[in-house]
């Protein structure tokens, strides 16, 4: 007899593979993913980018063949980002509701070649499209200081939604952090017609370093940063009252932002939301991931499927990230 009584042995269902898979909580699969794309003006060719190794500002044409692997690979859903030249950009971001704007003119060849086997997401944000790179217009306060004005810029949001909405997108998604963008964005829908069009919205969102790369990858015109509208790392709170507010304005899915570093947001707010609850796993997560894997120092596939595995146990019923198709081959085998 042993000096210890071991009648609890979790190793038990730890020994060979075909137990550890019986016993898994939390399993991955491909229609998890979001995969968010940038589609360039100006390309004659798809353009890597150098901060994100593995992505790509995409030309029309490499864009259709890139949203048809995925769909391949079972991805149900991709996210467009719009990428202008810099010489259309202007101080509201008017190629933004323009229907021959980049991001609205790719919206609508993809719905068009895709129809509803995959789901076709637009970024909701003015920041690709402004010369100032912020995500709303500016103003000055009474002192004279220069403010992004909330309400001028949901106004902007509204005429950009149903632009997206009449070039096909399936959903919209506002990541501009302004308060009440997501009732007045269900307003514009409805009002135009839209009911069916979803809205994600990007409730949790942090002022976050590292969505460094992701600048670089739209090419964004930002000096300084937006703090004034997205939250504050340190907190918490903030995060359950934003995705309470984006619910009762209609949210059909919210969303916490940037994903690893804030798995405790995702965990509280997967807690109390009635609603479907994705998490972006952002250019800088994707980034360090991609360079320490390329230099050797990680397993780049095993760390990216810890990562996603780590998301989803948290609590995310989708995930946001550039290694949507990656990863769907992976457990595609
Ligand atoms: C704003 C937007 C950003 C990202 C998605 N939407 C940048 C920002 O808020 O500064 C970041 C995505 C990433 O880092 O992968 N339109």
């Amino acid at each position: 007899m042993s000096t210890f009584d071991f009648t609890r042995r979790p190793r038990r269902l730890r020994q060979n593979p075909a137990i550890r898979e019986l016993v898994s909580e939390t399993r991955l699969h491909p229609a998890d993913f979001i995969l968010p794309m940038f589609v360039a003006d100006g390309l004659s060719e798809k353009r890597e980018i150098s901060s994100m190794p593995g992505v790509f500002q995409h030309t029309t044409d490499s864009l259709v063949r890139a949203v048809a692997e995925a769909a391949e690979q079972g991805i149900r859903c991709i996210d467009l980002f719009g990428v202008p030249l810099d010489d259309d950009k202007d101080a509201e971001g008017s190629p933004a509701w323009d229907p021959e704007g980049v991001l609205n003119r790719n919206l609508a060849v993809l719905r068009k070649e895709f129809g509803d086997d995959v789901m076709i997401m637009a970024d909701t944000c003015l920041d690709e499209f402004t010369d100032h790179g912020h995500c709303g217009v500016l103003s000055e306060d009474r002192w004279g200081n220069s403010i992004v004005d909330n309400d001028a810029t949901v106004e902007l949001y509204q005429k950009m939604s149903v632009a997206q909405a009449e070039a096909g997108a399936h959903i919209v998604s506002p990541s501009g952090m302004m308060d009440g963008q997501i009732e007045a964005i269900r307003a514009a829908l409805d009002v135009a017609g839209f009911q069916d069009v979803s809205i994600m919205a990007y409730s949790a969102k942090y002022a976050s370093a590292f969505f460094g790369p992701f600048r670089e990858a739209v090419g964004s015109s930002l000096q300084g940063d937006r703090r004034t509208y997205q939250q504050d790392p340190a907190n918490i709170r903030e995060s359950l009252l934003e995705t309470q507010l984006d619910i009762e304005e209609g949210a059909d899915f919210v969303m916490v932002k940037p994903a690893l570093p804030y798995l405790d947001v995702l965990t509280k707010v997967a807690e109390m939301s009635p609603v479907p609850v994705a998490a972006y796993q952002v250019s800088g997560e994707y980034a360090m991931i991609q360079a320490a894997g390329l230099n050797g120092w990680v397993d780049r596939e095993a760390v990216m499927m810890e990562s996603l595995t780590a998301i989803k146990r948290a609590g995310a019923d989708q995930i946001l990230t550039y290694f949507a198709v990656d990863a769907a081959k992976q457990l595609n085998g």
